[in-house]
């Protein structure tokens, strides 16, 4: 049975939820166009409000035809105002995510209780049996998140992604899962 993860997520602050079209102008406030938040993705800054658009409309196609849950994070009672995502990809028996956050929501721990209750709720699927995701290996802060939030350093894959904002070649990550 394909792996099924919850339309929802609440966790003690905050609630991750399907996203929808408004989400995008929104969200291209709040970082797709932020230099700093993209420095360690596989994509470049949005210029444009439209590249947002599309890829909103991409995220909400995904999530219809749930090979993919792209989460929108929102706090408590402001869950309209997106500050980040959680995308979590299914695959046979293996979660794989991929995460953002919004500069300014940095350093509060959103990240790590995000990821916590999205792996939580992944390996308590009969049919899940591992959470995984890369860093790049500079990227300190995500690599910290992941450790926090129980997620065991496997390896280094070298070669492993363009990150265009850092070089035009392909660079080393670290994979880190969390397994039962
Ligand atoms: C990576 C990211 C999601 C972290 O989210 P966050 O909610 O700020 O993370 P947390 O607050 O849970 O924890 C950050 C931890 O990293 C540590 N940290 C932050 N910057 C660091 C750095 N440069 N070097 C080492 N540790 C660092 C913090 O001290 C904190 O650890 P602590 O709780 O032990 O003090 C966020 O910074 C982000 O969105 N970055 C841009 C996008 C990105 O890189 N995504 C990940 C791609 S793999």
């Amino acid at each position: 049975m394909p792996i099924s993860l919850p339309d929802r997520l609440e966790t003690r602050r905050l609630t991750l939820r399907e996203p929808r079209e408004a989400d995008a102008s929104l969200i291209f406030e709040a970082y797709t166009q932020d230099h700093e938040v993209a420095r360690y993705m596989v994509w470049r800054p949005h210029q444009t409000l439209r590249e947002t658009e599309q890829f909103i409309a991409y995220c909400m196609e995904g999530w219809r035809s749930g090979r993919t849950r792209p989460y929108v994070i929102t706090l408590h009672g402001d869950e309209h105002v997106p500050i980040g995502m959680l995308e979590a990809r299914i695959a046979s028996h293996t979660i794989d995510i991929g995460y953002v956050l919004q500069r300014a929501c940095w350093g509060a721990g959103y990240m790590a209780e995000a990821l916590i209750a999205l792996s939580d709720a992944a390996l308590a699927h009969q049919d899940c049996f591992r959470v995984q995701a890369t860093c790049d290996t500079e990227n300190s802060a995500s690599a910290r998140v992941l450790k926090k939030s129980g997620f065991v350093l496997e390896g280094r894959l070298e070669r492993h992604l363009i990150l265009p904002i850092l070089a035009p070649e392909p660079r080393a990550s670290l994979m880190f899962a969390r397994c039962r």
